[in-house]
């Protein structure tokens, strides 16, 4: 694979993980660097192909990135996008500038020359543009290839050098033949195979941790969700016993959650599960806690000093494997910060501190979510767990606003099992990105019978989103939520009242706290 792959340079465009996505569609291996790569470094990646990303700068002016120029005398095949296009005509000796209007929005591209990059389309396709500055002069052996009504270079190419630009996006959906158009790239004009997919990757993979792990043992966190199962499973193939697996339950998880890790793995999978009651201590340590970043600060110093512990018994374990996934790397080694600023802190399952002294093996540290999702069909892991709405890892913590108490996680535990229930009954657990319920702070008057009652009040959330960056409030049915509420009120002691949560992401975030 790494002999047949494309180098994406990022210039911080919010569409660059888009780009290496639609790339791996076509199955075609790709990665994101960062735009000021060292052109002796890149050279020695050997890619068949670079790409160079849209960005929010301007090109017009001195202050925007460039990258070396030595990029353009490799002799490899490159392919500009938005930014990335204006970037090549500015350095290759055309002119950019600022455009008289923004173009945002759809566009009708008109295309002169159906060859190339274009093979397979129709005259007239419509593309995503978004603009504020445009190409007015292209370097000299450079063609147009393709108009719009507002921008005469929109596709440009110089064919002898397989240099290509587009002022439009071809990552992002709004352009319908854009993955096509990116397949002509990497498939025809590159040269690339088509030999990226998870069988390859499976099979790789296991070559990759025999061949790192030899003789010794590894420990990995399992939580039960998507990443740190399908780690587990992996490693559980390629090393077998070598592997062991620590499930820690920290008092904070969802009605049988524990019960199903514990039924998956230890029994059908027979893998070395080492699992750990450490309810109480977590919630020792949240009593009378109600600040979010508090709670989570606290669950993850627990939970390390609990895995610690256990650690240390099994006695000397040189390597821990961590889910570590590719929007996480792509995040820390940006030369823009990464798309998310921290709004929470995550303490994710993995994220152990590097005092423990373990090496570290990250095997989906190349993968995106929806690849992990077919790497785990790939290992046989049930649907149940591979379509898992994700679920954070202070748990239900963060979904009790304010303290934590016994009671509450109980009345929480049973009305988020009966919405989960009538979701997957529904056929409409699919469709969401994530639902739960959540515990709010106040009471509320009701009536049940002739009784008055003063009782808790359940706020469901549900959304759909493709990478919880944006989320929007899931339009579900009211028979449906007439249905859920009904059965939270009827069946849940100690809650007289259920509320939707009508807010998208932003300006609410998904989990409430
Ligand atoms: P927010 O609430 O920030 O959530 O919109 C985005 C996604 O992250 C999950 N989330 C967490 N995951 N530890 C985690 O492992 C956390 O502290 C945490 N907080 C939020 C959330 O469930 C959603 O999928």
């Amino acid at each position: 694979m790494r002999d047949n792959w494309i180098a994406i340079l990022d210039f911080g465009s919010q569409y660059t993980h888009l780009i290496a996505r639609r790339i791996r569609e076509c199955g075609v291996y790709s990665e994101i660097l960062p735009y000021n790569i060292k052109p002796a470094k890149l050279m020695s990646l050997k890619p068949k192909a670079i790409i160079l990303s849209g960005g929010p700068a301007s090109v017009v002016g001195a202050s925007g990135p460039i990258c070396d120029s030595a990029v353009f005398a490799m002799g490899l095949p490159i392919l500009g996008i938005c930014y990335g296009a204006q970037l090549i005509a500015k350095v290759l000796g055309g002119k950019v500038e600022k455009a008289g209007k923004r173009e945002y929005g759809k566009a009708i591209l008109n295309i002169k020359a159906k060859k190339t990059i274009f093979e397979g389309l129709d005259r007239e396709e419509t593309v995503w543009m978004s603009h504020g500055d445009k190409i007015v002069k292209l370097p000299g052996e450079f063609k147009a290839i393709g108009a719009t009504v507002n921008t005469a270079f929109a596709a440009v190419e110089d064919k002898n050098r397989n240099i290509y630009g587009l002022q439009f996006h071809p990552e992002v959906m709004h352009t319908p033949k854009g993955k096509k158009i990116l397949r002509n790239f990497v498939r025809r004009i590159a040269g690339c195979k088509k030999n990226w997919n998870m069988r390859s990757f499976v099979k790789s993979s296991i070559e990759d941790i025999k061949k790192t792990v030899g003789e010794e043992k590894v420990l990995c966190a399992l939580s039960g969700g998507v990443d740190s199962s399908v780690l587990a499973t992996l490693l559980h193939k390629a090393i077998g016993d070598k592997l062991t697996a620590v499930f820690i339950d920290n008092g904070l998880l969802r009605k049988d959650e524990a019960l199903l890790v514990k039924k998956r793995f230890k029994k059908s999978c027979r893998m070395n599960i080492k699992t750990v009651d450490a309810g109480d201590k977590f919630l020792k340590a949240l009593r009378g806690v109600k600040d979010p970043e508090r709670k989570r600060k606290i669950i993850g110093h627990v939970f390390i000093e609990v895995f610690t512990k256990e650690a240390k018994k099994l006695g000397k374990i040189n390597f821990l494997a961590q889910g570590t996934l590719y929007p996480d790397v792509i995040e820390s080694r940006s030369a823009f910060g990464g798309p998310s600023a921290t709004i929470k802190t995550h303490h994710n399952v993995g994220g152990l501190p590097k005092k423990l002294k373990f090496k570290l093996i990250e095997p989906l540290k190349e993968l995106f979510k929806d690849e992990v999702r077919l790497l785990g069909k790939e290992l046989g892991l049930p649907n149940e767990i591979i379509y898992r709405h994700p679920f954070p890892g202070p748990g239900l913590a963060v979904r009790i606003i304010g303290v934590i108490t016994d009671k509450k996680l109980d009345i929480l535990r049973e009305a988020d099992w009966i919405l989960i229930d009538e979701l997957k009954r529904s056929g409409l657990y699919l469709d969401l990105w994530q639902a739960f319920c959540v515990l709010l702070p106040v009471k509320a008057v009701g009536v049940m019978g002739d009784e008055r009652t003063y009782e808790n009040i359940v706020a469901i959330r549900a959304v759909t989103s493709e990478d919880a960056m944006t989320a929007q409030w899931a339009k579900l049915p009211h028979e449906f939520l007439e249905r859920v509420s009904n059965r939270i009120v009827n069946e849940v002691k100690g809650v007289n009242r259920v509320v939707y949560d009508i807010s998208s992401k932003p300006p609410a975030t998904i989990e409430w706290e």
